[in-house]
């Protein structure tokens, strides 16, 4: 458990160049204040297998830091919460290792299926503001899901990254998947504005 506590605290300092002293994180970075409660009440249904208690705790979190975590949720080492607020991560959704984690993102099943309902993120996965993912899908390793992608039903390959409403796959490897796509997609509906120079 300290070496989990650890983790994320290296996780802040690693990723969030607004990061103060170790006292100030600890004190003061409210998406931490999330992980480590989620820690604690995971570990309260799994171990010792309180599950009042654990959701008790996380409905605290929630109130606390704005993020909403269901105890049932396997979050890997060194995870990254940046802001926080919003955030949606459902009961069999699973987190990997040094993943990062922006506000607003969405974790959820669809409701069609039971057990494994929820998104499996591997080992150094980064999801964008306001990101919907949706389902039992695998997002791999080192995978990228920008900012208000929707992911649905598919799997998102490892060292990929995706973006869009749905998403698709824009770079894969380090290569672009098709030069033509252009390099920013306007939301739907926006209208483009002639700029005078
Ligand atoms: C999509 C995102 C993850 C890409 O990050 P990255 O580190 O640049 O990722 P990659 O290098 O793998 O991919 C970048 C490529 O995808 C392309 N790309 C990004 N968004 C795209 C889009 N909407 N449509 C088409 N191509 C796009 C870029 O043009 C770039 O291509 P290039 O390398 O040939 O120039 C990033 O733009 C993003 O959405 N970040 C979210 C950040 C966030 O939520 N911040 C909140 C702060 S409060």
């Amino acid at each position: 458990m300290v070496q989990l506590v650890l983790d994320d605290v290296r996780a802040v300092h690693r990723n969030d160049p607004a990061a103060g002293s170790w006292l100030e994180t600890l004190l003061c970075h409210t998406p931490l204040h999330a992980i480590l409660l989620h820690r604690v009440a995971h570990w309260l249904r799994e171990r010792l297998g309180l599950r009042l208690l654990s959701r008790y705790l996380s409905a605290i979190n929630r109130f606390w830091t704005g993020v909403e975590i269901h105890p049932g949720a396997r979050i890997g080492r060194g995870f990254f919460l940046d802001h926080g607020t919003g955030v949606v991560i459902g009961e069999t959704a699973v987190i990997g290792d040094w993943c990062v984690m922006f506000h607003n993102v969405t974790l959820g099943g669809t409701g069609k299926y039971h057990g494994q309902r929820h998104p499996r993120l591997g080992d150094h996965v980064f999801v964008g503001t306001h990101a919907i993912l949706l389902g039992p899908i695998q997002v791999g390793d080192h995978a990228k899901v920008g900012a208000n992608a929707f992911v649905i039903n598919h799997d998102v390959p490892a060292h990929s990254t995706v973006v869009g409403t749905p998403a698709r796959i824009v770079k894969r490897d380090g290569f672009r998947t098709d030069e033509d796509l252009p390099r920013t997609i306007p939301p739907p509906g926006a209208v483009a504005v002639e700029l005078e120079v």
